[in-house]
């Protein structure tokens, strides 16, 4: 990976092809769970589904993928409308710190908005401070606490908003 830039990736739709690979970094980087059916369940049958992973460039890739992002526009609870909620999002150790995270959240806002919703919503464990640090670089600020939110290891969760 020494040498390769933000320009040696782009990101693209996500396909069940990929999930064998969705499911060992999802693993890799600790997050909650979808396991293979969840995402595949996802992918089938959830029309407004923001499923999207990064992908190299030939020839430099060497692995199917090397982040991924899992969320879904879904109706308001609280308001007539609709919102993103962004699930899980993750990239491979040695292709961080190249903009991959935040290039799949902007695609993942923009596609939100095409399918008319105008909120985005996630939680992040209180100890991430790198996933912090990029949802607020991206104009997410913190608008409540989610007190025991993670198990494994237990932990609060912070919720995060951004209006779009
Ligand atoms: C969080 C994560 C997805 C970030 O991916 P990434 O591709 O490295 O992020 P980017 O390169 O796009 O970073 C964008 C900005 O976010 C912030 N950031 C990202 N990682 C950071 C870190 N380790 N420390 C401090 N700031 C960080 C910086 O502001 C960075 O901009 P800069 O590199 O110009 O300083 C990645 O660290 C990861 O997969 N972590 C494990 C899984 C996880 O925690 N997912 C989030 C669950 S809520």
């Amino acid at each position: 990976m020494e040498g390769l830039s933000n320009a040696s990736f782009y990101i693209a739709p996500m396909l069940e092809s990929d999930l064998a690979a969705v499911v060992e970094l999802e693993r890799l980087a600790g997050l909650s769970c979808w396991g293979y059916e969840g995402y595949k369940a996802e992918l089938r049958h959830s029309p407004l589904a923001v499923m999207l992973v990064a992908r190299g460039q030939a020839p430099f890739a060497t692995r199917p993928i090397y982040g991924f992002l899992a969320g879904r526009v879904q109706l308001s609870a609280r308001h007539d409308g609709r919102e993103l909620h962004i699930s899980n999002v993750a990239v491979y150790p040695e292709a961080r710190r190249r903009g991959l995270g935040r290039r799949l959240l902007q695609e993942a806002l923009y596609t939100g908005r095409l399918y008319g919703a105008t909120t985005a919503f996630l939680e992040v464990r209180q100890s991430n401070h790198a996933a912090q640090a990029l949802y607020a670089s991206l104009g997410f600020a913190a608008i409540a606490r989610k007190r025991g939110f993670y198990s494994d290891p237990p932990e609060d969760g912070l919720l995060m908003e951004i209006a779009l």
